[in-house]
């Protein structure tokens, strides 16, 4: 996935610079951003949706750059189709309702053979003739919505909802790239376009991995993800989501065009226009065909990276659609040919628990085995505590299981009506069940926990995590032999990895010579790792690969950050008030500390190494802020404060909005000042704006 932000390291700030875009006359800019605009949207097109991109990343990235330098020049060239104004919406306090214009209609089912066969059946009654064309499509399961252009440009987008009425999601749909904000060649005067909108399933197990690295919970199906991902409030985390979209409909066009007479046709103009239209789409000239293209998917659609829960057939002639008509809420000429369900019907025997590596007591349901799609189910995942309770889930009870493309399995519901007395509530446990200890819940999170950081069970997995790749990289290390040596008692934290020797290894299992000197060499490397790698293998909750890259960017070594208070974590963007509560907690434990100083000593480098400060050698501490100037300043010129905002990450615009985020005023600031204050927009002086400069972060020990 494309992400392009403005001056993140220095060279690239540099680059931008020496865009002759400084000295351009307004005339030659508008020109300019003009040609931009459409070659990264011609780029966009290619590689979100035909996903055959004709540049490579870099080049793509230098053209976004010179608009986005372009426009921070011009700000009043900036239009709301620009494809800088993706992401970076406003935090809304709710969604405004849309009333669709034509009612989103939902499909009748067909689960069989049969029943597909009936539908055809009636229609042909109804045309008086059995000699029609289909449109087979694969039936999406995410999320309906409608997008609305009006001379080409993307005004409004909404989700179904109850059909008649919606939610305005314009700002969080676009985010996804897939969707043009402006329409290629000539339009309809105003068009309305329908489609569904989901999460890729690699990139929901992406998504996951992360989640979980990050010690988040994960989520149960990319469905409900997409659904809720839709309905943030706040469209940068939106953006986070790598959501995508296939429009299946016109919904409505108006205005002095000629639109085709077939729906297969009109999705081939939608195409032309630039919307992403399925490839597998199909015209079937008999009911045989749609039969075969069903079959055909009821197999393929695991191959595919979006969930489908069926296949829609239409009747392609628009005049037939018109002829056959609705029923209530379903209209006659499409019904939805559903594939066969991904569920089972089993016996939950027992409900377990495991232990995370931060200590989550995790539990999940031993199942009477069953095969589902072609596999055996034995387990599925259970999340948390109130999720056993919102699903009534009793130990013995009947349970339907699914199983959807390759996510884990999950339990759907329990069937009360089958319950003979015998079946028993479970609790989660009190105390560990590894080592005693009493287990706690934050009163915000669903996860319960336990609380002894040298909990045995938890250092199998912390150490398994500890030598992970994305961690320390310690090859050979955790698994069944992180478990023997924690057995043993050869290592009672993660620390006491730098202490083993070639005889405590030569004692387990497996191990030879050969395998021994490998690994106390992966051990010896590992010491040498950069700080934001060292800081993610501790394992402290919530914090992940990126976060651990902000932290060792802002603190530079491991004292700095152990000492940091929670209002200094805060003030870096990555870290919220989770993370930061989470941090501070980690280090004022003496275990934890311990730990640390026991690293150090064993000669684990604790510092932002050369390596990371070469390649970051400006701490970027306004990433993702916006700032305003005015008024008369003493110390900086307008184009040195701008150029200084810049630099540090942060960018500069022309007048003050609810997205600004800070206000520097000088002597004899006018209406921005008023403005400013109207919407409680942190004014600074520029002695506020130089301490913040100064307080960046400098590395010595
Ligand atoms: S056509 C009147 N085509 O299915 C026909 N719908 O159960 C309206 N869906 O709300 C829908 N893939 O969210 C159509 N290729 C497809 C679809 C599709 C998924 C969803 C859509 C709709 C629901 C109806």
């Amino acid at each position: 996935m494309r992400a392009v932000e403005c001056g993140y390291t220095m060279i690239l700030y540099k680059d931008i610079f020496s865009f002759p875009g400084h000295y351009m006359s307004s005339n030659y800019a508008r020109d300019r951003i003009k040609e931009l605009r459409t070659e990264v949207d011609h780029h966009n097109h290619l590689y979100f949706v035909e996903n055959s991109p004709a540049i490579d990343d870099s080049e793509y990235d230098l053209l976004m750059r010179e608009l986005l330098t372009l426009e921070s020049d011009y700000p009043d060239l900036v239009t709301p189709q620009s494809p800088t104004q993706r992401v970076g919406g406003k935090l809304l306090d709710g969604f405004e309702e849309v009333a669709h214009e034509l009612p989103m209609l939902s499909l009748g089912n067909a689960f069989d053979g049969n029943e597909i066969r009936t539908w055809h059946n009636r229609i042909s009654g109804i045309l008086e003739s059995n000699d029609f064309e289909m449109s087979c499509e694969l039936k999406f399961d995410g999320l309906a919505v409608s997008l609305l252009y009006e001379n080409g440009i993307f005004v409004r987008g909404a989700t179904r909802g109850d059909g008649a009425t919606g939610e305005n999601v314009t700002l969080n749909l676009k985010t996804i790239r897939s969707i043009p904000l402006s329409l290629r060649g000539e339009s309809p005067a105003r068009l309305e376009v329908r489609g569904e909108v989901y999460f890729p399933k690699s990139e929901f197990e992406r998504f996951n991995i992360s989640r979980e690295k990050s010690g988040l919970q994960s989520y149960a199906n990319p469905r409900n993800t997409a659904a809720g991902s839709l309905r943030q409030l706040d469209p940068s985390v939106t953006s986070e989501r790598p959501l995508d979209i296939f429009i299946y409909s016109l919904g409505w066009a108006e205005g002095n065009f000629r639109m085709p007479d077939t729906h297969l046709g009109t999705l081939g103009l939608l195409r032309t226009l630039g919307f992403k239209i399925n490839p597998h789409n199909f015209l079937a000239s008999s009911l045989k065909e749609a039969i075969d293209f069903y079959e055909q998917w009821t197999q393929g659609r695991e191959n595919l990276d979006y969930e489908c829960d069926g296949v829609v057939v239409k009747v392609d002639r628009l005049d037939y659609q018109q002829h056959l008509g609705s029923v209530g809420r379903e209209p006659r000429w499409a019904v939805a040919y559903k594939f066969p369900a991904t569920q089972a019907t089993t016996k939950l025997l027992d409900i377990r628990v495991n232990i995370g590596r931060t200590g989550t007591i995790n539990p999940y349901a031993v199942l009477e085995p069953v095969e589902v799609g072609g596999v055996t189910v034995r387990q599925a995942t259970l999340h948390n505590e109130d999720y056993i309770s919102s699903k009534d889930l009793r130990i013995g009870d009947v349970v339907i299981i699914e199983r959807a493309g390759e996510v884990i399995p999950q339990i759907v519901s329990s069937n009360e009506l089958l319950r003979d007395g015998s079946e028993s509530e479970f609790f989660m446990p009190a105390e560990c069940p590894s080592c005693g200890d009493q287990t706690s819940r934050n009163i915000d999170e669903a996860a319960l926990y336990c609380t002894n950081a040298s909990c045995p069970a938890q250092l199998v997995r912390l150490v398994e995590h500890f030598a992970s790749k994305a961690s320390m990289d310690i090859d050979g290390m955790g698994g069944k032999l992180g478990i023997a040596l924690i057995n043993n008692g050869l290592i009672f934290d993660v620390a006491d990895i730098y202490t083993l020797r070639s005889e405590h290894l030569l004692e387990m299992d497996r191990m030879a010579e050969r395998s021994t000197a490998n690994l106390l060499d992966a051990i010896e490397n590992s010491k040498k790792r950069p700080l934001s790698r060292l800081l993610t293998a501790l394992g402290i909750r919530h914090v992940g690969t990126e976060v651990a890259d902000s932290l060792a960017d802002r603190f530079g070594n491991i004292n700095n950050l152990m000492t940091a208070s929670e209002q200094e974590l805060l003030a870096i963007p990555a870290v919220g008030p989770k993370i930061a509560q989470s941090v501070s907690e980690y280090f004022s434990s003496d275990s934890n500390r311990r730990v640390v100083d026991k690293l150090k000593q064993a000669g684990v480098n604790t510092k932002i190494g050369d390596i990371e400060s070469i390649n970051r050698p400006i701490q970027q501490i306004f990433t993702g802020l916006r700032f305003v100037v005015t008024g008369r300043l003493e110390k900086f010129s307008r184009s040195d404060i701008q150029d200084l905002i810049k630099q540090l990450g942060g960018s500069v615009s022309s007048s003050v909005s609810s997205r600004t985020n800070y206000l520097v005023a000088g002597e004899d600031a006018g209406s921005k000042l008023s403005d400013a204050a109207r919407l409680g927009i942190v004014i600074l002086t520029e002695d506020d704006f130089n301490a913040m400069v100064d307080q960046r972060p400098f590395y010595d020990d």
